[in-house]
């Protein structure tokens, strides 16, 4: 997968060298090019940004800026004829695991991190004119700016490509995954630490009271924490046998 972003902090996406990313990136499994929106703006203050036209607080990023620097990566050689276009916004979709899997099987993502109080319209409009476009919040909460969206993001799409992660069937069994339950609780040894004993159940060797005892685990924490997540089966589902444990 080829990732492009978009951004005048360059700086924030030095962690994609970090972990299994950057080994991703060694490996030659994601290829990724970040792009300095400034050095497409080029006046002597290398400005982005202007005053709303109508007024108002704040400033909004020009699009003369965007234009060219998104043109430079859809018009490079050997660029990807169909490439999809994220814009990190609050107003945008949720990202949620179901997208992240649906982007992990994209050729050629491109981000444009806007700042302040967004990015002029007609950037959207322009390339949702050429391209597939999408905007996409991580949450209902407001960032300064889409940087640690996009970071989000390439965090949860990268590891879905295969080969990323080393162990894929440690990706089955996560919160969000296989049956949209949150994640059982984890332990490993010493058997007992403080006084605090690992769940007996764990200690018997027997698969199946084990597979049993997570699977309520996962419909308790799902119940306790984010209810709207269980599937309707669940909702009236007594408590399991080891509920209590
Ligand atoms: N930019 C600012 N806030 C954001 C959010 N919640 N998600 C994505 N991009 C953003």
């Amino acid at each position: 997968m080829r990732i492009d972003i978009v951004s005048i902090f360059p700086g924030y996406f030095d962690v994609l060298e970090l972990s299994l990313l950057g080994k991703a990136k060694q490996r030659g499994l994601i290829e990724v090019g970040v792009h300095d929106l400034r050095d497409a703006a080029h006046d002597r203050h290398r400005t982005v940004d202007d005053t709303p036209t109508g007024g108002g607080a704040g400033m909004v990023m020009k699009p003369e800026p965007w234009g060219e620097a998104l043109d430079g990566i859809l018009e490079a050689e050997g660029a990807d004829p169909d490439p999809l276009i994220i814009f990190p916004s609050p107003a945008g979709e949720v990202f949620t695991q179901r997208m992240a899997r649906e982007l992990a099987g994209e050729r050629h993502l491109v981000f444009g991190c806007g700042r302040y109080e967004g990015i002029d319209q007609r950037v959207f409009e322009e390339y949702g004119s050429r391209a597939r476009v999408k905007l996409v919040s991580i949450g209902d909460y407001v960032l300064n700016g889409g940087e640690v969206a996009t970071i989000a993001m390439i965090e949860a799409i990268a590891r879905l490509i295969p080969g990323v992660v080393g162990n894929p069937e440690s990706l089955v069994e996560e919160s969000h995954e296989e049956d949209g339950l949150l994640e059982y609780p984890s332990y490993t040894k010493p058997a007992e630490w403080r006084g605090r004993a690992v769940p007996p159940v764990l200690l018997s060797g027997n698969h199946a009271a084990i597979a049993e005892w997570r699977r309520e685990q996962s419909i308790e924490r799902t119940r306790a924490g984010r209810p709207e997540l269980l599937p309707r089966e669940l909702r009236g589902e007594a408590r399991g046998r080891h509920a209590a444990e």
